[in-house]
């Protein structure tokens, strides 16, 4: 048994808002709007059957057309010729663009909203209690919509990724968002090569946010393998993190582990011979979800997390 116990089973769901919603899903698709667009991309875990007509799903103005039932597996869009090829986007204060990708999401994860708002929540809790602003890493930032939320917030944010496009598109979002000013260090680096040289500065974080993918390349050529390095990784984010630590928020969208093992992976990263006690902290796991804008709406899991949070 670790010292956190295993109390899985939380969900995270994204609650419909204004620029977003999931209208309708089954039979393996689902129909989402982003902004005034709405999109069908494939989705194995719609396990019923659909609910508004077909006329409604024509409507879309993309449609997401898999290769294969394999989400890691590439496909195409089919685009409406009126769909520009970015457009805005917001949620809580920040701003930031939508537009469809290669690998078949629209540049953002709306599923992440509730770690957004949890990660605002906490970080306003501590500069009530501190007085200063927290320092949050943002690992495998991507687009940056995690980053803004947090220094909207009131953090000194760390973002990192190896995508010098990603970095690109996270000032775009920046700007966009009226926050070019806010404490935002963007650093196009490997994440673990990162966290390592960090760790041996001896520099701390109030706050870690990481999603690293199944697969992924650093800058260099740097080869990144979840089932390989996430304990190396996991154990290094502990060990940056400060004694006044709020939150560490693992998610992983290689839907195939399960939370259990995911959950053990952090509780044990955390859990070691540290001067810095974090098991008087508490760690929730589940899923980060979206759920219909409907009556007896179906929700659909997109991604595993566990979150270490200890309140300031
Ligand atoms: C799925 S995205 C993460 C989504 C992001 N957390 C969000 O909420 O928008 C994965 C990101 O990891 C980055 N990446 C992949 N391998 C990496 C590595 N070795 N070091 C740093 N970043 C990496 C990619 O460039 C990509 O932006």
């Amino acid at each position: 048994m670790t010292a956190f116990g295993f109390s899985t089973g939380q969900i995270s769901l994204t609650e419909d808002w204004q620029d977003y919603a999931l209208l309708d899903s089954g039979d393996g698709l689902k129909l989402e709007r982003f902004g005034p667009y709405s999109f069908v991309r494939p989705e194995p875990q719609a396990l019923w059957e659909r609910r508004l007509g077909d006329d409604v799903w024509a409507k879309a103005a993309g449609r997401f057309l898999a290769s294969s039932d394999d989400p890691e597996k590439g496909g195409k869009w089919q685009l409406s010729k009126d769909l520009p090829d970015r457009w805005e986007m917001g949620f809580e204060g920040v701003k930031f663009y939508a537009s469809p990708t290669p690998f078949r999401h629209l540049a953002f994860f709306p599923e992440q909203s509730g770690h957004w708002q949890f990660c605002a929540t906490a970080i306003k809790a501590f500069r009530a209690k501190h007085g200063r602003k927290p320092r949050i890493l943002n690992l495998f930032g991507y687009t940056g919509v995690a980053s803004l939320h947090a220094a909207e917030a009131g953090a000194e944010v760390t973002h990192v990724d190896a995508s010098k496009k990603a970095i690109a598109q996270a000032f775009e979002n920046r700007e966009l968002s009226g926050l070019s000013d806010a404490p935002i260090r963007y650093i196009t680096d490997d994440c673990l090569k990162f966290v390592a040289r960090e760790a041996r500065r001896g520099n701390f974080y109030d706050g870690i946010i990481l999603d690293p993918p199944k697969y992924g390349r650093g800058p260099k050529g740097e080869v990144w393998r979840l089932e390989e390095g996430l304990p190396e990784l996991l154990s290094l984010c502990a060990s940056l993190l400060s004694d006044e630590a709020i939150f560490m928020i693992l998610t992983i969208y290689a839907i195939r582990t399960s939370t259990l093992s995911v959950h053990s992976a952090m509780a044990q990263a955390l859990g070691g011979d540290r001067a810095n006690d974090l098991t008087s902290g508490e760690l929730t796991s589940g899923e980060v979800g979206i759920v219909e804008a409907a009556d007896n709406p179906r929700a659909i899991g997109q991604a595993l997390f566990v979150r270490y949070h200890k309140a300031p």
